[in-house]
């Protein structure tokens, strides 16, 4: 890290976050590698799932997502252009680990590559500049056909190939990897594929199989933490969880959002705490819900309704005047990462265990087409212009980093923080529309043009804190 100290005016103050604090980008490896063999050879349960014109927004880049195979180096330039000390990424399962006890060796290849880049291995050692510590990632979301279309993670078979999946990456990359991320997000992979069916494997409100699913998830974390555990005791193992902070507005609705908080932000974390197999937590925070008790869905004869839970969601704008929201309709809502931390059951639960913000983002969708979840967009406009001078991004980095701080100061031992996404990239059911990333790239050309928050990240990953004005704590940009 250089260590020039930043120059401000009496107007102006920092923010300094801890020593050796980690800054840097997550990424996932379907929503930015777009390797055709995985698309056209049907790899993975997503390579099938995104033909599906009813379950994802055209347009798709057939799987080509970003294109990030092919771009490998450049983006990693792109990273050390940030400053970052960290990078999350993750492996691609499906076509690593082809068949049981199958590995293909051109897909760990290409891991071996990007390592080699985090570490600049290519330079000598007086040419290296700061290492890139990489954060890895198991699985996140994408199973490979093979295991899929025997029931995923339903089946605890899917764990114990985990388990071997997780073996051979160790073997391989064991002594270059030290932080690891089982899974990505239990609860949203849980909510999304056994609750809404938005996603693979489809089910909707199917509780037996969400179950079932939710001890293979939990089996499999237990298996992948033994693993690395025994290769090297010193490594720190978690998983990735989504934290909703979940408010319910009047009494009467407390129910519907205690259980929702008790299944989506706790459960999870409850059981890898009691079975000790959790060094740290990640968090992934992007917005606030609240439920509000809904007595038609009370009616166990109501077999009609969407969720088999009491409660219905509330649109935060018609409650709480001045509500933020991103193009997605996502409310933005910084204060609740500081909440939904600092709860005393969090608190109670967490108990010391470190924590590192494994993603945060804000979306945009170019020309700020409206976007309606239900609707389609037919236009398949690609231009770089608007979104490049992305003012509400760096402005909501901003507002996070303040509650991040804030969080430190209150105790809670955060120590890293990944913005959501390094590159613009393939949002999953919500196809190639949103982009998230600091850096834009376009869909045909996969040319990348770092946006205005790329040059604003990078300055705060350089002074390991943020500038603020006195006056106000938070600059506002618009
Ligand atoms: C998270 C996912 C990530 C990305 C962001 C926007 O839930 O982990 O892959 O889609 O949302």
């Amino acid at each position: 890290m250089d260590k020039e100290e930043p120059k401000f005016t009496s107007e102006e103050c920092i923010l300094k976050f801890p020593e050796n604090f980690y800054w840097g980008t997550a990424t996932a490896a379907f929503q930015i590698e777009g390797h055709p063999e995985e698309y056209l050879a049907k790899l993975s349960d997503w390579s099938q799932w995104i033909d599906r014109e009813d379950k994802v927004l055209r347009p798709t880049n057939n799987g080509r997502a970003v294109n990030h195979y092919e771009h490998v180096i450049e983006d990693v330039n792109l990273i050390r252009g940030l400053n970052s000390n960290c990078y999350r990424f993750s492996f691609n399962w499906a076509r690593i680990h082809k068949a049981p006890g199958e590995f293909d060796e051109n897909a760990l290849h290409f891991y071996e590559t990007l390592l080699n880049e985090l570490d600049q291995k290519n330079l000598t050692i007086e040419k290296r500049k700061t290492k890139i510590e990489p954060f890895a990632t198991l699985i996140h979301f994408v199973l490979p056909s093979w295991l899929s279309d025997k029931g995923g993670w339903e089946n605890p078979q899917t764990a114990y190939e985990f388990e071997n999946f997780t073996k051979k990456l160790l073997e391989r990359f064991g002594k270059r990897i030290k932080f690891w991320i089982t899974h990505n997000e239990p609860n949203i992979f849980l909510g999304f594929g056994y609750e809404s069916g938005i996603w693979p494997p489809g089910k909707e409100n199917d509780w037996t199989a969400y179950f079932k699913a939710y001890q293979g998830l939990l089996l499999g974390h237990q298996l992948a933490y033994k693993a690395i555990k025994e290769f090297n005791s010193s490594y720190q193992v978690g998983f990735a969880q989504n934290l909703y902070y979940y408010e319910a507005q009047k009494d009467e609705d407390m129910v519907p959002n205690v259980v929702r908080s008790q299944l989506h932000n706790y459960a999870f974390i409850d059981a890898c705490k009691t079975m000790s197999c959790l060094d740290f937590l990640g968090v992934n925070y992007y917005t606030r819900f609240s439920y509000k008790l809904n007595p038609e869905a009370m009616d166990p004869t109501r077999k009609d309704l969407k969720s088999d839970l009491w409660g219905e969601l509330q649109d935060m704008a018609q409650i709480a005047p001045g509500v933020k929201k991103n193009n997605l309709g996502w409310e933005l809502y910084a204060e609740g990462l500081f909440r939904v931390l600092t709860e005393k059951k969090m608190r109670d639960i967490l108990d010391g265990i470190p924590v590192y913000i494994t993603e945060n983002g804000y979306c945009h969708i170019e020309n700020n087409e409206s976007f309606d979840l239900k609707g389609r967009i037919n236009s398949t406009q690609d231009q770089a212009s608007e979104d490049i001078d992305d003012k509400y991004r760096i402005q909501f980095i901003k507002e996070h980093l303040v509650a991040v701080h804030k969080l430190i100061e209150a105790g809670v031992d955060v120590k890293g923080y990944f913005y959501w996404s390094l590159l613009d990239n393939f949002e999953w059911a919500l196809g190639m529309k949103p982009r998230f990333g600091l850096i834009h790239v376009d869909h045909k050309s996969f040319k990348r043009s770092p946006k205005a928050s790329y040059d604003f990240y990078a300055k705060v990953s350089k002074n390991n804190g943020l500038f603020l004005t006195k006056k106000s704590p938070i600059v506002t940009e618009s």
